[in-house]
């Protein structure tokens, strides 16, 4: 239906092109599970690079590594051993400029990922650290404190690491020092100098190699007021965030950004930045000032049932903040640490709304993927519908790694294969988040469906086969077609940044309408909604009898925008 349509008059082409990322499409790769080439089981930079045709073919405009560099794993490579080199196992330097170069030459812009919040305890810095013994100048570039307790043998404070457990790991002279994640994971200190001067070289260094972008790691929590007495984890909760709280959010951390400002204001083009914060509604623009970051994710629909009001109401107050800021809005609706969207949307979602235990997959995974609670049908039709909502949207989508194949979240991971340290760190109450770190099906026969001849390092399922890339290609109606075709139909929605919400006389039907006249119309609920048939662009599912089904989502244009090629 929409592969054979063209546009009667091209979009007027402003005078200065906006920046690149202001509607960019992101597609992040989480390295280790996208393509293997040198059959270690992990994938690599090489493995990127033999896959840019399908990058290319997909309509992306830019794509994100997560973190690629040194690393022992503990937590998915967002343990840095070294900002400034290639974890071996997944290749050199000389394959990351290779890599760089073929992607640019397909037009296609590359962020990278920091993390400044805190380092690997394999790090060279932490490793001097241990050496160099309590009072030295190397335990300063940490949080290192005594304990508290008969000897120091507690813990300076009672504070929660996020992925479970203490904050604090005792050293062998008996300090502490803090890790706000894993225990391989140390927090920096961002009171000393060296450690601001190292990241701005590190930014240096990829920007030099011709690096586009930075999306920053828990941008929100590398300043910290430990003033002592430090509160304790009951105090703290009762600290409002709003600048001043000892250790989420302040007002401080822009410092910091300002610095990196001018470090991505002196290239030209400038470096972007994404700041991943979760912080509150109304202080989330402050990361997406053209002076600090530039730019932020939202998170909300992460968190959002596939609900008319609920999509709405997101909608709207984001593009508010973003236009407080000045930025664009970001559309999330994966990534590496979320349950996949297909699957968050075939789950129940109780009465109970937010408190709805199943409600973001996490107790399901937990209770081992009952296959009885989840609608695969239904939560791939609803990811679909709701994609191509957000492709419709004002401001840049970020798309994660598979799903454009609608994969659903792998449940049947057994204990003795997961890798997330949330689930070490709780004892296993909560599951984790390898479900959907699964090394991608490129084809569906073939060792670990084509990721690569020397297996996975998750184990994949059979049911892969069916969701398969070159499946996929096959069938014109699949979602990896789906999103091929929406991408090369979204720069021409992408004329303006504004949108206006039409009255659909129905509170599960959303409808917008875009500068260029497109509309985008999604049915959240069961009973179709009448359309001009003639008018649709594209459909996110079959549309029947001049009505947009349940759970669906169309592009709709005036013929008179359209020409029939
Ligand atoms: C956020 C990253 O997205 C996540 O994967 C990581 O575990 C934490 N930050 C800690 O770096």
């Amino acid at each position: 239906m929409t592969n054979s349509l063209d546009f009667a008059s091209e979009p007027p082409v402003p005078d200065a092109l906006p920046p690149w990322w202001r509607q960019a499409v992101v597609y992040q790769i989480y390295p280790r599970s996208f393509a293997d080439s040198n059959a270690d089981g992990l994938g690599d930079l090489r493995g990127i690079t033999s896959r840019i045709d399908y990058l290319d073919k997909l309509g992306i405009d830019a794509v994100w590594l997560s973190p690629f560099y040194p690393s022992a794993l503990a937590d998915g490579g967002y343990d840095v051993a070294d900002y400034r080199d290639v974890d071996p196992r997944l290749g050199t330097l000389d394959d990351f400029d290779a890599m760089l170069a073929a992607l640019h030459a397909h037009d296609l812009k590359v962020v990278v990922d920091i993390v400044p919040n805190h380092t690997s305890d394999q790090h060279a810095w932490f490793q001097e650290a241990l050496a160099a013994g309590r009072g030295s100048a190397a335990r300063e570039r940490y949080i290192f404190r005594e304990g508290s307790g008969t000897d120091g043998l507690e813990p300076p404070t009672d504070w929660l690491s996020v992925f479970g457990g203490s904050a604090w790991e005792r050293v062998e002279d008996g300090q502490w020092y803090l890790h706000n994640f894993a225990k391989e994971q140390p927090d920096l200190n961002w009171d000393h100098p060296e450690v601001h001067e190292d990241f701005l070289k590190t930014l240096r260094f990829w920007s030099d190699r011709g690096v586009d972008g930075f999306r920053i790691d828990v941008a929100h929590m590398l300043t910290k007021d430990l003033t002592e007495p430090l509160p304790s984890r009951d105090e703290l909760a009762l600290i409002p965030r709003d600048g001043n709280h000892p250790l989420i959010d302040r007002d401080d951390v822009h410092e910091i950004y300002a610095e990196w400002r001018e470090v991505f204001d002196s290239y030209d083009p400038p470096r972007t930045a994404v700041a991943e914060a979760w912080v509150h509604p109304s202080r989330i623009h402050l990361y997406a000032r053209p002076e600090s970051l530039g730019q932020a994710f939202n998170f909300d629909l992460l968190e959002a049932d596939f609900d008319a009001a609920q999509f709405h109401r997101i909608i709207s107050d984001n593009l508010a903040l973003a236009a407080q800021s000045g930025s664009s809005s970001t559309w999330v609706l994966s990534n590496h640490d979320v349950v996949r969207h297909a699957t968050r949307y075939g789950l129940p979602v109780s009465e109970a709304g937010a408190a709805a235990p199943t409600r973001h997959g996490g107790e399901w995974l937990l209770n081992g993927g009952d296959e009885s609670l989840l609608n695969r049908e239904r939560g791939a039709r609803r990811a679909r519908a709701a994609t191509l909502f957000i492709m419709g949207l004002p401001g840049s989508t970020y798309i994660y790694q598979g799903e454009e194949l609608g994969l659903h979240e792998v449940a049947s991971i057994p204990a003795a294969d997961r890798q997330d340290p949330t689930f070490f760190r709780t004892q296993g109450a909560e599951i984790g988040r390898d479900g959907c770190r699964v090394p991608l099906p490129w084809v569906a026969t073939g060792t670990a469906f084509g990721f690569g001849e020397g297996g996975t390092h998750l184990p994949q399922p059979e049911w892969f086969a069916r969701q398969a890339v070159d499946t996929e290609e096959r069938d014109p109606a699949s979602t990896l077609m789906l999103y091929r075709n929406a991408l090369r139909l979204r720069c021409t929605l992408q004329t303006g940044e504004s949108l206006e919400w039409i009255d659909t006389g129905r509170d599960d039907v959303l409808r917008f309408a875009r500068p260029n006249g497109w509309h985008v119309v999604t049915n959240f609920g069961v009973e179709p909604y009448a359309i001009d048939e003639s008018e649709v662009v594209l459909a996110s599912a079959d549309i029947a009898a001049g009505a947009v089904a349940g759970e669906t989502t169309v592009w709709l244009a005036p013929s008179t925008l359209v020409n029939d090629a």
